[in-house]
């Protein structure tokens, strides 16, 4: 269960205030695939960060399985983003000295699991990119880097996935392989997905759409299954 408790946040740029988040209440019980939309600048990326403990709030908390954020150190924030959360950053984050399959495989090798490459292997055939592996970042396109972020925030099974428009720079036929790879995770490991996109299909094939307008989150959609799941878990 990840939880926003009226969260508020904004951003100080010298002497001028950026609200971004106002009172922001949600609750996202584990399994669930969560769509956030919203026009761009409306704080898609920023409540990503904050889900992540990558952003603070200036008010209120983020609570991940009962835990607060603002409460851990950063050795277990560090330890909770490691062993349970994926993220697939808008602008990917790719280290340019290592090969594709490095850049993976660094999550697990941090993580002192012997099989990192093996398991970097295999879901980088996953994303469709058998003959990319020993490809540096900069040899690569932008919808190829993109797929490389995606294998690398799958590859340690996360409970939870945050993916900053994860199809946005894809063709149609690769976008839709993403789509599937993300809904079978989400329909055999239970792996919860909270993914910002501005593509309808994708949003439409979530349990949930919300929406982000003046730092206020609405709920768009809710599927029958959804809601179901929620009457069940209140
Ligand atoms: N580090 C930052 N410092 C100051 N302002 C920021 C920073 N990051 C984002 N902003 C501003 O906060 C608002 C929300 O940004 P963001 O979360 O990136 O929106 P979105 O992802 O929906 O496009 C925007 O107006 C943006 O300019
Ligand atoms: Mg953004």
């Amino acid at each position: 269960m990840i939880e926003l408790r009226d969260v508020s946040m904004h951003y100080a740029l010298g002497n001028a205030r950026i609200e971004v988040l106002r009172s922001v209440n949600l609750r996202i019980p584990r399994g669930q695939s969560v769509a956030i939309t919203g026009h761009s600048g409306s704080g898609k990326t920023s409540l990503l960060l904050l889900l992540a403990g990558l952003e603070h709030p200036a008010a209120g908390s983020v609570v991940i399985d009962g835990l607060r954020l603002d409460q851990l150190d950063a050795d277990a924030l560090a330890d909770l983003r490691r062993d349970h959360i994926g993220i697939v950053f808008q602008s990917f984050h790719l280290i340019g000295s290592l090969s594709a399959l490095d850049n993976v495989a660094l999550p697990l090798q941090i993580a002192s699991r012997r099989d990192a490459l093996k398991r970097a292997t295999l879901q980088l055939e996953r994303v469709g990119l058998a003959d990319r592996m020993h490809h540096y970042p900069a040899q690569l396109s932008g919808g190829e880097q993109q797929r490389v972020a995606i294998a690398r925030a799958l590859t340690h099974g996360p409970k939870v996935l945050l993916a900053d428009e994860p199809t946005g720079n894809l063709d149609d036929a690769t976008g839709q392989g993403i789509r599937e790879l993300l809904f079978e995770m989400n329909a055999q490991s239970g792996t919860t997905l909270v993914l910002v996109t501005h593509d309808p299909d994708f949003a439409a094939r979530c349990d949930r759409v919300l929406g982000l307008h003046e730092g206020r989150l609405q709920e768009l959609k809710v599927a029958p299954k959804a809601a179901i799941q929620d009457a069940i878990s209140v």
